[in-house]
Protein backbone atom coordinates (compact mmCIF):
# COMPACT_ATOMS: atom_id res chain seq x y z
CA UNK A 1 0.00 0.00 0.00
CA UNK A 2 2.57 2.61 0.80
CA UNK A 3 5.03 1.70 -1.60
CA UNK A 4 4.70 3.97 -4.50
CA UNK A 5 3.86 1.42 -7.17
CA UNK A 6 6.08 1.89 -10.30
CA UNK A 7 4.05 4.03 -13.12
CA UNK A 8 1.52 1.16 -14.89
CA UNK A 9 3.78 1.70 -18.27
CA UNK A 10 2.72 3.81 -20.62
CA UNK A 11 2.19 2.70 -24.00
CA UNK A 12 4.00 5.14 -26.51
CA UNK A 13 1.36 4.47 -29.54
CA UNK A 14 -1.90 3.47 -29.96
CA UNK A 15 -2.64 0.43 -32.61
CA UNK A 16 -2.47 1.64 -35.70
CA UNK A 17 -6.37 2.74 -36.77
CA UNK A 18 -7.66 -0.30 -38.98
CA UNK A 19 -6.85 0.43 -42.70
CA UNK A 20 -9.77 2.44 -44.86
CA UNK A 21 -11.55 0.01 -46.94
CA UNK A 22 -10.32 -0.38 -50.03
CA UNK A 23 -11.98 -1.16 -53.14
CA UNK A 24 -9.63 -2.08 -55.88
CA UNK A 25 -12.39 -0.61 -58.47
CA UNK A 26 -12.31 2.93 -56.59
CA UNK A 27 -9.76 5.08 -59.15
CA UNK A 28 -9.95 7.75 -55.77
CA UNK A 29 -8.51 4.97 -53.32
CA UNK A 30 -4.88 5.65 -53.33
CA UNK A 31 -2.57 3.85 -50.59
CA UNK A 32 -1.69 5.96 -48.27
CA UNK A 33 0.75 5.01 -45.11
CA UNK A 34 -0.95 5.39 -42.07
CA UNK A 35 -0.96 8.69 -40.42
CA UNK A 36 1.29 8.76 -37.27
CA UNK A 37 -0.55 7.47 -34.19
CA UNK A 38 -1.58 10.20 -31.09
CA UNK A 39 0.02 9.58 -28.24
CA UNK A 40 -2.22 7.99 -26.30
CA UNK A 41 -2.85 9.96 -22.70
CA UNK A 42 -1.89 8.56 -19.37
CA UNK A 43 -4.74 6.20 -17.93
CA UNK A 44 -6.17 8.95 -15.55
CA UNK A 45 -9.59 8.94 -13.00
CA UNK A 46 -12.28 10.72 -14.38
CA UNK A 47 -12.52 13.54 -11.72
CA UNK A 48 -8.10 14.33 -12.24
CA UNK A 49 -7.50 17.69 -11.27
CA UNK A 50 -4.41 17.87 -11.51
CA UNK A 51 -1.66 15.58 -12.72
CA UNK A 52 2.17 15.30 -11.98
CA UNK A 53 4.68 13.19 -14.74
CA UNK A 54 8.27 12.63 -14.01
CA UNK A 55 8.58 16.16 -12.82
CA UNK A 56 12.12 17.02 -11.50
CA UNK A 57 13.39 20.18 -10.49
CA UNK A 58 17.13 21.30 -9.87
CA UNK A 59 19.46 24.37 -9.00
CA UNK A 60 22.66 24.05 -10.11
CA UNK A 61 23.95 21.20 -9.11
CA UNK A 62 20.98 20.85 -6.15
CA UNK A 63 18.09 18.18 -7.31
CA UNK A 64 15.34 19.90 -5.40
CA UNK A 65 12.76 17.41 -7.34
CA UNK A 66 13.34 14.16 -8.43
CA UNK A 67 11.12 12.66 -11.22
CA UNK A 68 7.69 12.25 -9.26
CA UNK A 69 4.53 11.72 -10.79
CA UNK A 70 1.52 11.13 -9.12
CA UNK A 71 -2.56 12.39 -10.01
CA UNK A 72 -5.07 13.97 -7.46
CA UNK A 73 -9.10 14.52 -7.73
CA UNK A 74 -11.05 16.89 -5.12
CA UNK A 75 -10.29 16.16 -1.41
CA UNK A 76 -7.35 17.27 0.86
CA UNK A 77 -3.86 15.97 -0.06
CA UNK A 78 -0.84 16.20 2.42
CA UNK A 79 2.86 16.97 1.08
CA UNK A 80 4.62 15.56 3.77
CA UNK A 81 8.64 16.14 4.02
CA UNK A 82 11.34 16.79 5.92
CA UNK A 83 13.15 20.57 5.56
CA UNK A 84 14.64 20.66 2.37
CA UNK A 85 12.96 17.73 1.00
CA UNK A 86 11.08 19.44 -2.22
CA UNK A 87 7.62 20.60 -1.35
CA UNK A 88 7.69 24.05 -2.18
CA UNK A 89 8.91 23.62 -5.22
CA UNK A 90 6.82 21.10 -6.16
CA UNK A 91 4.09 23.71 -5.10
CA UNK A 92 5.60 26.13 -7.00
CA UNK A 93 5.86 24.15 -9.77
CA UNK A 94 2.34 22.97 -10.00
CA UNK A 95 1.01 26.52 -9.56
CA UNK A 96 2.73 27.36 -12.95
CA UNK A 97 5.10 29.70 -10.58
CA UNK A 98 8.29 27.60 -11.27
CA UNK A 99 9.36 25.82 -14.72
CA UNK A 100 10.04 22.65 -14.27
CA UNK A 101 13.48 20.79 -15.60
CA UNK A 102 11.95 18.40 -17.05
CA UNK A 103 8.46 16.36 -16.53
CA UNK A 104 5.19 18.06 -17.01
CA UNK A 105 2.48 19.52 -14.93
CA UNK A 106 -1.33 19.53 -16.06
CA UNK A 107 -3.87 21.05 -14.52
CA UNK A 108 -7.51 20.34 -15.50
CA UNK A 109 -5.79 19.01 -18.59
CA UNK A 110 -3.91 22.13 -19.32
CA UNK A 111 -0.13 23.71 -18.49
CA UNK A 112 -0.48 26.15 -16.25
CA UNK A 113 2.03 27.97 -17.19
CA UNK A 114 0.75 28.58 -20.17
CA UNK A 115 -2.98 28.60 -19.94
CA UNK A 116 -4.27 31.96 -18.34
CA UNK A 117 -7.82 29.84 -17.62
CA UNK A 118 -6.33 27.01 -15.71
CA UNK A 119 -4.12 29.26 -13.74
CA UNK A 120 -7.18 31.45 -13.09
CA UNK A 121 -8.65 28.40 -11.51
CA UNK A 122 -5.87 28.00 -8.69
CA UNK A 123 -5.03 29.52 -5.48
CA UNK A 124 -1.39 29.23 -3.96
CA UNK A 125 -0.48 30.12 -0.60
CA UNK A 126 2.86 30.87 -0.43
CA UNK A 127 5.01 29.67 2.47
CA UNK A 128 7.32 33.05 2.93
CA UNK A 129 5.25 36.19 3.87
CA UNK A 130 4.32 38.27 0.86
CA UNK A 131 1.89 40.75 2.39
CA UNK A 132 1.69 44.16 2.28
CA UNK A 133 2.14 45.12 5.61
CA UNK A 134 0.56 48.52 5.93
CA UNK A 135 -2.41 47.65 4.28
CA UNK A 136 -5.41 46.88 6.17
CA UNK A 137 -6.52 43.11 5.28
CA UNK A 138 -9.83 43.96 3.61
CA UNK A 139 -7.57 46.29 1.06
CA UNK A 140 -4.97 43.28 0.97
CA UNK A 141 -7.34 40.46 0.05
CA UNK A 142 -9.61 43.19 -2.09
CA UNK A 143 -6.42 43.53 -4.15
CA UNK A 144 -6.30 40.32 -5.31
CA UNK A 145 -10.24 40.13 -6.09
CA UNK A 146 -8.97 42.98 -8.65
CA UNK A 147 -6.21 41.09 -10.33
CA UNK A 148 -8.41 38.23 -10.58
CA UNK A 149 -11.07 40.46 -12.55
CA UNK A 150 -13.70 39.94 -10.20
CA UNK A 151 -16.91 42.16 -10.19
CA UNK A 152 -17.25 43.26 -6.76
CA UNK A 153 -13.72 42.72 -5.00
CA UNK A 154 -14.22 44.08 -1.88
CA UNK A 155 -17.45 42.53 -1.12
CA UNK A 156 -15.39 38.96 -1.77
CA UNK A 157 -13.05 39.81 0.40
CA UNK A 158 -15.71 40.55 3.03
CA UNK A 159 -16.65 37.23 2.70
CA UNK A 160 -13.32 35.12 2.55
CA UNK A 161 -12.38 37.32 5.86
CA UNK A 162 -15.15 35.84 7.29
CA UNK A 163 -14.74 32.54 6.17
CA UNK A 164 -10.90 32.43 7.91
CA UNK A 165 -12.69 34.16 10.84
CA UNK A 166 -10.56 37.78 10.64
CA UNK A 167 -12.95 41.06 10.64
CA UNK A 168 -13.53 42.44 8.00
CA UNK A 169 -14.01 46.26 9.24
CA UNK A 170 -10.91 45.41 11.19
CA UNK A 171 -8.85 48.93 10.67
CA UNK A 172 -5.69 48.36 11.91
CA UNK A 173 -2.93 47.30 9.43
CA UNK A 174 -1.84 43.77 9.04
CA UNK A 175 1.94 44.43 10.43
CA UNK A 176 -0.24 44.75 13.68
CA UNK A 177 -1.50 41.19 12.89
CA UNK A 178 -0.43 37.91 15.08
CA UNK A 179 1.25 35.35 12.88
CA UNK A 180 -1.54 33.52 12.70
CA UNK A 181 -3.93 36.12 12.06
CA UNK A 182 -1.44 37.07 8.84
CA UNK A 183 -1.46 33.17 7.81
CA UNK A 184 -5.39 33.56 7.75
CA UNK A 185 -4.94 37.30 5.47
CA UNK A 186 -3.04 34.83 3.10
CA UNK A 187 -5.39 32.09 2.61
CA UNK A 188 -8.00 33.97 2.48
CA UNK A 189 -6.66 36.11 -0.69
CA UNK A 190 -6.15 32.67 -1.97
CA UNK A 191 -9.77 31.97 -2.04
CA UNK A 192 -11.04 35.12 -3.18
CA UNK A 193 -11.60 33.57 -6.86
CA UNK A 194 -12.87 30.15 -5.25
CA UNK A 195 -10.10 28.20 -6.63
CA UNK A 196 -10.47 24.86 -7.47
CA UNK A 197 -6.97 23.76 -6.91
CA UNK A 198 -5.99 25.31 -3.90
CA UNK A 199 -2.29 25.00 -2.67
CA UNK A 200 -1.32 25.48 0.69
CA UNK A 201 2.56 25.36 1.46
CA UNK A 202 2.79 25.14 5.31
CA UNK A 203 -0.47 27.02 6.10
CA UNK A 204 -0.55 25.36 9.75
CA UNK A 205 3.22 26.91 10.77
CA UNK A 206 3.09 29.54 13.65
CA UNK A 207 -0.77 29.00 14.31
CA UNK A 208 -1.77 28.68 17.91
CA UNK A 209 -3.83 25.34 18.77
CA UNK A 210 -7.21 27.04 18.65
CA UNK A 211 -6.45 28.78 15.41
CA UNK A 212 -4.60 25.33 14.22
CA UNK A 213 -8.35 23.70 14.76
CA UNK A 214 -9.91 26.32 12.95
CA UNK A 215 -7.57 26.12 9.65
CA UNK A 216 -7.52 22.47 9.73
CA UNK A 217 -11.73 22.25 9.86
CA UNK A 218 -11.82 24.95 6.97
CA UNK A 219 -9.46 22.69 4.94
CA UNK A 220 -11.26 19.60 5.63
CA UNK A 221 -14.41 21.71 4.55
CA UNK A 222 -13.08 23.19 1.37
CA UNK A 223 -12.17 19.48 0.54
CA UNK A 224 -15.52 18.29 1.37
CA UNK A 225 -16.56 20.51 -1.17
CA UNK A 226 -15.06 19.47 -3.41
CA UNK A 227 -11.80 21.99 -4.15
CA UNK A 228 -8.62 19.82 -4.32
CA UNK A 229 -6.33 20.98 -1.89
CA UNK A 230 -2.72 20.30 -1.50
CA UNK A 231 -1.23 20.71 1.89
CA UNK A 232 2.15 20.82 2.95
CA UNK A 233 3.63 19.90 5.97
CA UNK A 234 6.92 18.38 7.94
CA UNK A 235 4.59 17.24 11.00
CA UNK A 236 2.74 14.50 10.85
CA UNK A 237 0.40 15.08 13.82
CA UNK A 238 -0.74 17.79 11.60
CA UNK A 239 -1.61 15.80 8.70
CA UNK A 240 -3.47 12.97 11.11
CA UNK A 241 -6.12 15.63 11.95
CA UNK A 242 -6.55 16.72 7.63
CA UNK A 243 -7.44 13.43 7.42
CA UNK A 244 -6.10 13.77 4.06
CA UNK A 245 -4.31 11.47 1.69
CA UNK A 246 -0.50 11.53 2.53
CA UNK A 247 2.18 12.01 0.18
CA UNK A 248 5.80 11.76 1.22
CA UNK A 249 8.02 13.46 0.28
CA UNK A 250 11.87 13.32 1.12
CA UNK A 251 14.81 14.31 -0.81
CA UNK A 252 12.98 15.47 -4.11
CA UNK A 253 11.53 11.79 -4.12
CA UNK A 254 8.22 10.25 -3.46
CA UNK A 255 8.94 7.79 -0.98
CA UNK A 256 5.30 6.86 0.16
CA UNK A 257 1.65 7.65 0.08
CA UNK A 258 -1.18 5.92 1.76
CA UNK A 259 -3.84 7.32 4.23
CA UNK A 260 -2.39 8.77 7.92
CA UNK A 261 -2.83 5.06 9.27
CA UNK A 262 -0.71 3.71 6.28
CA UNK A 263 1.99 5.90 7.06
CA UNK A 264 1.90 5.64 10.76
CA UNK A 265 1.99 1.49 9.99
CA UNK A 266 5.05 2.24 8.26
CA UNK A 267 6.92 4.28 10.54
CA UNK A 268 6.14 1.46 13.23
CA UNK A 269 7.15 -0.92 11.22
CA UNK A 270 10.45 0.20 11.11
CA UNK A 271 13.44 -0.72 13.04
CA UNK A 272 13.22 1.59 15.88
CA UNK A 273 16.12 2.36 18.86
CA UNK A 274 14.71 3.36 22.40
CA UNK A 275 15.94 4.42 25.26
CA UNK A 276 14.91 2.22 28.66
CA UNK A 277 15.72 3.74 31.91
CA UNK A 278 15.24 1.84 35.01
CA UNK A 279 16.25 1.40 38.51
CA UNK A 280 18.47 -1.95 36.93
CA UNK A 281 19.32 -1.56 33.39
CA UNK A 282 21.49 -4.72 33.33
CA UNK A 283 18.84 -6.78 34.73
CA UNK A 284 16.03 -5.63 32.51
CA UNK A 285 18.63 -5.81 29.74
CA UNK A 286 19.51 -9.69 30.34
CA UNK A 287 15.60 -10.37 30.24
CA UNK A 288 14.78 -8.33 27.66
CA UNK A 289 17.38 -10.41 25.39
CA UNK A 290 16.08 -13.63 26.42
CA UNK A 291 12.28 -12.58 24.45
CA UNK A 292 11.89 -11.80 20.81
CA UNK A 293 11.82 -8.96 18.57
CA UNK A 294 15.24 -7.42 20.48
CA UNK A 295 18.08 -6.92 17.43
CA UNK A 296 20.48 -5.22 19.54
CA UNK A 297 20.86 -3.88 23.50
CA UNK A 298 23.26 -1.65 25.20
CA UNK A 299 23.63 -1.08 28.21
CA UNK A 300 24.80 2.75 28.70
CA UNK A 301 25.19 3.20 32.87
CA UNK A 302 23.39 1.01 36.08
CA UNK A 303 19.87 3.27 34.42
CA UNK A 304 19.81 3.02 31.14
CA UNK A 305 19.86 1.01 28.04
CA UNK A 306 19.40 1.65 24.53
CA UNK A 307 17.37 -0.93 22.79
CA UNK A 308 17.18 -2.07 19.07
CA UNK A 309 13.70 -3.74 17.64
CA UNK A 310 11.83 -4.48 14.36
CA UNK A 311 8.58 -4.72 16.35
CA UNK A 312 8.35 -1.17 18.47
CA UNK A 313 4.84 -1.48 18.99
CA UNK A 314 4.88 -4.83 20.40
CA UNK A 315 7.77 -3.47 22.51
CA UNK A 316 5.88 -0.65 24.14
CA UNK A 317 3.25 -2.60 24.89
CA UNK A 318 4.73 -5.04 26.97
CA UNK A 319 8.00 -3.47 28.23
CA UNK A 320 6.08 -2.31 31.71
CA UNK A 321 5.10 -5.96 32.28
CA UNK A 322 8.45 -7.51 31.79
CA UNK A 323 9.98 -4.64 33.93
CA UNK A 324 7.45 -5.61 36.62
CA UNK A 325 8.03 -9.75 36.34
CA UNK A 326 12.10 -9.02 36.78
CA UNK A 327 11.15 -6.51 39.57
CA UNK A 328 12.90 -4.02 38.42
CA UNK A 329 11.14 -0.59 37.88
CA UNK A 330 10.42 1.48 34.84
CA UNK A 331 11.54 5.01 34.97
CA UNK A 332 11.37 6.26 31.09
CA UNK A 333 10.91 4.86 27.67
CA UNK A 334 12.21 7.77 25.28
CA UNK A 335 12.18 6.69 21.74
CA UNK A 336 15.27 8.11 20.37
CA UNK A 337 14.83 8.39 16.45
CA UNK A 338 10.93 9.14 16.21
CA UNK A 339 11.83 12.42 14.73
CA UNK A 340 10.23 12.76 11.30
CA UNK A 341 13.45 13.19 9.62
CA UNK A 342 15.05 9.17 10.81
CA UNK A 343 11.43 8.00 9.61
CA UNK A 344 12.41 9.82 5.84
CA UNK A 345 16.17 8.49 5.67
CA UNK A 346 14.66 5.45 6.65
CA UNK A 347 11.83 5.34 3.68
CA UNK A 348 14.52 6.52 1.34
CA UNK A 349 17.11 4.17 2.17
CA UNK A 350 14.73 1.22 1.63
N1 LIG B 1 15.61 29.19 -5.76
C1 LIG B 1 16.42 28.23 -5.31
N2 LIG B 1 17.74 28.25 -5.60
C2 LIG B 1 18.56 27.26 -5.19
N3 LIG B 1 18.17 26.19 -4.47
C3 LIG B 1 16.87 26.12 -4.13
C4 LIG B 1 15.93 27.13 -4.53
N4 LIG B 1 14.71 26.79 -4.05
C5 LIG B 1 14.88 25.63 -3.38
N5 LIG B 1 16.18 25.24 -3.43
C6 LIG B 1 16.72 24.00 -2.83
O1 LIG B 1 15.91 22.92 -3.24
C7 LIG B 1 15.71 22.01 -2.19
C8 LIG B 1 14.23 21.87 -1.92
O2 LIG B 1 13.74 23.11 -1.39
P1 LIG B 1 12.23 23.37 -1.01
O3 LIG B 1 12.13 24.76 -0.55
O4 LIG B 1 11.36 22.95 -2.15
O5 LIG B 1 12.02 22.34 0.18
P2 LIG B 1 10.84 22.29 1.26
O6 LIG B 1 10.46 20.85 1.38
O7 LIG B 1 9.79 23.27 0.92
O8 LIG B 1 11.61 22.72 2.59
P3 LIG B 1 11.06 23.54 3.89
O9 LIG B 1 10.37 22.51 4.75
O10 LIG B 1 12.31 24.02 4.51
O11 LIG B 1 10.16 24.61 3.41
C9 LIG B 1 16.52 22.53 -1.01
O12 LIG B 1 17.76 21.90 -1.02
C10 LIG B 1 16.64 24.01 -1.32
O13 LIG B 1 17.81 24.53 -0.73
MG1 LIG C 1 9.02 24.82 1.88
Amino acid sequence: MTNVPPPPPIPSQVPPPPAPHASPTSSAYVAQPAPPAPPLPRQRADNEVLAVTNLSKWFGDVVAVSDISFGLGPGVTALLGPNGAGKSTTLRMIAGLAAPSQGTVEVFGADPRKDKDVRGRIGIVPQQESLFQEQRAIEFVALAGVLNGLMDPTGRAREVLEIVELDPADTRPISSYSKGMRQRVKVAQALIHKPELLLLDEPLTGLDPRQRLHMTQLIRSLGEAGVCVVVSSHVLDEVERLGSRVMVIAQGRLAAQGDFHEIRALMDDRPHRIRVRSSNARTLGGVLLTGSGIAGLTVVDGESLIVDTDDAATFRGTIAAVAQAADVRLLEVQPLDDDLESVFKYLVGR
